[in-house]
């Protein structure tokens, strides 16, 4: 019997109203069953978002610096859970322990973050024209937010809305990612045990179809937050835009790390290691391109497919895997395609990798070795698309002119980096890169909550996850006049003389 898990609607754990429930298994070992969850619908969205309604009211307007201190005690649990709920995380989808405690560290650092603005939330009060007149504005709640969250960071991703949204005195709906149900609803507890009200944090599992379509329509859910695919945040776009509703979106990347000839480059090659591989290159801020200084493009190259074919693949359990499995059979099927697109464009060349992993403890899971393309051009899908998985594209170029050009010549534009000890260069790209992050002499990945998050052009719609910058997706600001002088002023506008 494995364990059944249950939706948590107004503070109590209850089955979907369908009755029926999915099993997730270990995509390192598919004989693992980490239990069944919830196929949930309409009626169960419905249940959830009126409970988020109905608590609405008292949650917002108990004072911020309060519901702090329930944030406050929420990153104290997971503290306290960190090892257990990091080892099924690991078994829920796959990434390495080292990783999966890192992502609940994040959730940490973001409690304690917006916990922290509980207490400040900062609005502006200014001069205004009028003599006796006051000024300033305000943030407020705006009401039901509804999230949905992706599967490769299950409890970060999820910690930077839901934090924010109640730090801002909201209440929300999370659908979590199919993949990763449990790290949500392991989440949810951990906001239980904290003190989180019933009906402030609602959760229903199942599919996207299911549930998170009923709940970007919803005409009781005015915010939606979501981190995913381009091509499911589109769609979440143009039906929230039909109702007007706020969304933020974190979509796909491209991201690329520089090396450029005057580089320490076996720190770059760490760099691009860890950007690439880490997290099965699964991470929405995973290296997917190296673009190379034509001087130390060979020395490099073949430094990085000699480390690369070294790399430990095992379940993210033993603490000498490297690498863990891809997430789930489509996403290692998405892998195996673009390699071979990468393998019939004309003029890549495979240089390490390539197929699936076998062998001791591997055959159970969804393994792809370490995958490097050598001469890779601009214009090649696989130097274009978003592959999200174990692959890396290896380009050349000229000179910093030509690197920056080549890096931001896609769609996307999350994060970045170049890798030089020219300080001219480096500001240079600072300037020019057209991505939301961009690292000098670190990995595309590293970014911590005190800084906006998100990207450019087709990676969101403008808004920025983390930092004080989320505080603009979940709250409305208020302007407020205060008139002192007990006469009618009327607006400045109104009273200048004729000139
Ligand atoms: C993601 O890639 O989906 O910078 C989130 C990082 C992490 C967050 C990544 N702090 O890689």
């Amino acid at each position: 019997m494995s364990d059944i898990y249950q939706n948590l609607i107004n503070g109590q754990w209850v089955d979907a109203a369908s009755g029926e429930t999915t099993e997730n298994v270990n995509p390192a070992d598919h004989s693992d069953v980490i239990g069944r969850f919830p196929n949930s619908g309409q009626e169960d969205v419905e249940a959830a978002v009126a409970a988020a309604k109905a608590a609405f009211e008292s949650w917002s307007t108990t004072p911020a610096p309060e519901r702090g201190e329930i944030l406050y005690e929420a990153g104290r649990v997971l503290e306290n859970s960190k090892e257990d709920y990091s080892a099924v995380m690991t078994r829920e989808m796959g990434k390495i322990q080292a990783e999966t405690r890192g992502d609940i560290q994040e959730a940490i650092d973001t409690a304690y973050y917006a916990a922290g603005e509980g207490r400040r939330m900062f609005g502006d009060t200014v001069p205004v024209e009028m003599p006796s007149k006051f000024g300033m504005s305000v943030r407020m709640p705006i009401g039901v937010c509804g999230l949905i969250t992706p599967w490769n960071f299950p409890m970060a991703i999820p910690s930077w809305k839901i934090f924010p949204a109640l730090i801002c005195g909201n209440t929300v709906v999370i659908k979590p990612a199919t993949d990763t149900p449990a790290s949500v609803i392991n989440f949810a507890r951990v906001l239980e045990e904290a003190g989180v009200p019933p009906g402030v944090v609602n959760v229903v599992c199942g599919g996207g179809r299911a549930v998170g379509s009923p709940l970007v329509d919803h005409a009781d859910v005015p915010v939606i937050s979501f981190t995913g695919s381009s091509e499911v945040g589109r769609e979440i776009s143009s039906r929230a835009g039909e109702r007007l509703k706020r969304v933020s979106l974190e979509l796909g990347g491209k991201n690329a790390q520089i090396v450029m000839d005057d580089a320490d480059l076996d720190l770059a090659l760490e760099g691009a290691l860890w950007g690439a591989f880490g997290t099965t290159g699964q991470r929405c801020t995973a290296t997917s391109r190296v673009i190379l200084h034509e001087a130390i493009a060979e020395e490099f190259t073949t430094a990085l497919v000699q480390r690369a074919s070294e790399m430990r693949l095992g379940n993210g359990l033993d603490a000498r895997t490297e690498v863990g499995p891809v997430v789930n059979r489509e996403q290692l099927e998405t892998v195996e395609r673009y390699v071979q697109i990468g393998q019939a464009e004309d003029g890549a060349e495979l240089l390490c990798g390539g197929e699936r992993a076998t062998g001791d403890g591997l055959d159970n899971g969804w393994f792809h070795q370490p995958t490097i393309f050598g001469g890779v051009t601009r214009d090649m899908r696989i130097a274009r698309e978003e592959i999200f998985g174990p692959v890396l594209a290896c380009l050349t170029v000229g000179g910093l002119e030509e690197a920056i050009d080549v890096l931001n010549d896609t769609e996307y534009g999350l994060s970045s980096s170049i890798y030089t000890r020219d300080v001219n260069a480096a500001f240079t790209a600072i300037r020019d890169i057209q991505c939301g992050i961009t690292y000098v002499n670190g990995p595309t990945i590293g970014a911590e909550v005190q800084l906006p998050f998100g990207g450019m052009k087709n990676t969101g719609n403008g808004h920025r996850e983390a930092s004080h910058t989320v505080l603009d997706v979940f709250s409305e600001w208020k302007s407020i006049y205060v008139d002192y002088s007990g006469a009618l002023q009327r607006a400045q506008i109104d009273n200048r003389e004729a000139e």
